[in-house]
């Protein structure tokens, strides 16, 4: 790969899918575009991009597709998660009791266990949600990504990666080496095609983001926008969850951290965060719908 390829490359994927390469990602390039040169046909990535610049939107979308990094694992880092039981998930049944509705975004929702790890928080809660409206909304710019998500079929090293055994036996099904999500879980999650650098209003208001690991690899400003556009689809009292080595900070003023809850944003205009909602708060929940 020549140093003008690279720069090629740079802007493309940086146009594209937001990804900002820095100007020693060489390796990374070559790691991930010359299987694809080789599947193309060609020799190395020097001729891939000459085929890319005499046009063609599926090979373009393919290097897109190969430049994401896809990890993701069941119930990662943990925290949120307990977070969305035991703080956000009460709050939520009190302040909606009246419309008893629930939207959830995962912004970047990879092979699906983000969604599938919030689905199945929520599905152990189904006495309190009964007669409740749940939509769990999965986007990602990968089809790849997404079509594997829909399956809900993952490998015994998957299924080991995070998730407690006790969700395993109650919510999979094993077929032969590999599981597969139950279908009233799978059910619970709609999946949608979404690049974040584009226009997702219509994706409509939500309850709760999850927008995790997915923005340490874009630049600041793109950073910003789409902060900036998410805050636009939060409900006033919604809330935002990150990556751990994710933050606002430094980078827009429309979140600050919710109170005592480490991932989570909220509003800046928001009123006050309900800190304090605690496992004891969820159980006077539930005795209360009792
Ligand atoms: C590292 S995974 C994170 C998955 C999950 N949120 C988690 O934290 O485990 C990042 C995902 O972001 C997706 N992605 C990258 N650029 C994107 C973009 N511009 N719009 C939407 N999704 C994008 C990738 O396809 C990938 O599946």
């Amino acid at each position: 790969m020549t140093p003008l390829d690279y720069e090629y490359l740079r802007k493309l994927l940086k146009e594209r899918s937001g990804l900002d390469l820095s100007s020693d990602k060489q390796y990374l390039v070559e790691s991930r575009l010359v299987p694809l040169a080789h599947r193309y046909g060609h020799s190395g990535i020097s001729e891939l991009v000459a085929r890319m610049k005499g046009g063609g939107e599926a090979l373009i979308a393919d290097v897109v597709e190969a430049m994401t990094t896809n990890e993701t694992f069941f119930f990662r880092d943990k925290i949120p998660f307990d977070h969305l039981r035991e703080t956000v998930l009460p709050a939520l049944l009190q302040s909606r009791a009246a419309r008893r509705s629930i939207r959830i975004w995962s912004a970047a929702s990879s092979t699906g266990q983000e969604p599938y790890s919030i689905a199945m928080v929520l599905k152990e809660q189904a006495q309190l949600l009964a007669g409740w409206r749940v939509e769990i909304v999965a986007t990602d710019l990968s089809l790849e990504v997404l079509e594997k998500s829909k399956s809900g079929i993952y490998s015994q090293f998957e299924v080991q990666r995070g998730l407690p055994i006790q969700l395993l036996v109650k919510y999979f099904t094993q077929t032969g080496e590999l599981w597969q999500l139950n279908a009233d879980i799978r059910a619970m999650v709609q999946h949608r095609q979404l690049n974040l650098l584009q226009d997702f209003s219509h994706l409509g208001s939500f309850d709760i983001i999850f927008c995790r690991n997915v923005l340490i690899y874009f630049d600041q400003d793109t950073k910003a926008s789409i902060f900036g556009r998410i805050a636009k689809m939060l409900e006033p009292d919604g809330v935002l969850a990150l990556g751990a080595a994710e933050s606002v900070v430094g980078i827009t003023s429309a979140f600050k951290p919710y109170p005592d809850r480490r991932g989570l944003y909220c509003l800046s205009m928001a009123p006050v965060a309900r800190a304090g909602a605690t496992p004891h708060a969820l159980r006077a929940v539930a005795s209360a719908a009792r």
